[in-house]
């Protein structure tokens, strides 16, 4: 056994350790004593957020709301390891955000998150199969295996009939549904979704949103929103509001289901 046989013991403890803090954390995301504040030139600062505590269970459908400018997209960037907190923690599966090295950071997005926004931001002179191919292309995927994954996911937004149109040939509503597909294809464990709807019209919001109901309860991904939405809130089974940077209230939809 030898040294051989104290390395193993350490390989067992660490693995142990990482795998406990990934698979039994029944808390997905972490929020410790954030705050966050943006310099605004001289030796003055903005306090975005203010001392944020939240934590996320695997599976959650949640939303961050509250009015413009209380810090929802702040706070949904430091989840995403898009941005860090000038104080306090954010831990996504296990990940302590500000830690993470530039690599490793672009590694937990590209493998484990998947993100939405406003403007669905598709490549122009790409198909609709291409850009939601994307996000594998980071991954070393094999074609088959990426062209199974695209087309599943374009199943999933039901759009499996357009998988070889341009964007500028999509309605919103469409667009939107291919920017979730490209979300949603390397089956993330989370997903930020940031004022989804705020281009579409009240069916296609709905759509989209009970689209997205689905594939987090079939997936169990966790969701993320940010958003003022009226619509988007009916889908919520969680409302966390912000006010000037703090959590003013978190309110679980008690036993509702859509
Ligand atoms: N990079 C930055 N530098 C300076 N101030 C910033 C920066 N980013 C955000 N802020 C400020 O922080 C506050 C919170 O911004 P944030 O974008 O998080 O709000 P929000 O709740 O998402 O608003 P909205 O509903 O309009 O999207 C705002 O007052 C904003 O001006
Ligand atoms: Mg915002």
């Amino acid at each position: 056994m030898g040294n051989y046989g104290k390395d193993a013991q350490w390989y067992v403890f660490i693995h142990r350790n990482k795998s406990t803090t990934i698979m039994n954390n029944e808390h997905i995301i972490s929020v410790e004593n954030v705050t966050k504040r943006f310099p605004m030139g001289g030796d003055r600062e903005f306090t975005a957020l203010k001392n944020i505590n939240l934590k996320f269970g695997k599976g959650e459908f949640a939303g961050l709301v509250g009015p413009s400018g209380s810090g929802k997209t702040t706070l949904l960037n430091i989840i995403g390891s898009l941005d860090s907190p000038t104080e306090g923690k954010a831990i996504v599966m296990g990940n302590r955000i500000s830690e993470l090295s530039h690599k490793a950071s672009a590694r937990l997005r590209n493998m484990h998150l998947g993100f939405i926004f406003q403007v669905y931001n598709l490549l122009p002179v790409y198909t609709v199969f291409e850009n939601v191919e994307f996000p594998l292309l980071l991954q070393n995927r094999s074609t088959a295996e990426r062209k199974k994954a695209v087309m599943e996911a374009l199943e999933w937004v039901g759009l499996q009939d357009m998988a070889d149109k341009k964007p500028a040939k999509l309605s919103g509503g469409e667009g939107q549904r291919v920017a979730i597909a490209r979300a949603m294809v390397k089956r993330p464990e989370i997903v930020l979704a940031d004022e989804p709807t705020a281009n579409l019209d009240a069916k296609n919001a709905h759509a989209v949103m009970k689209t997205m109901k689905e594939l987090n309860r079939e997936l169990e991904t966790t969701f993320l929103f940010a958003t003022h939405d009226e619509k988007v809130m009916s889908y919520l089974d969680r409302k966390i509001r912000l006010v000037d940077g703090e959590v003013a209230k978190d309110e679980r939809m008690g036993g509702r289901s859509r």
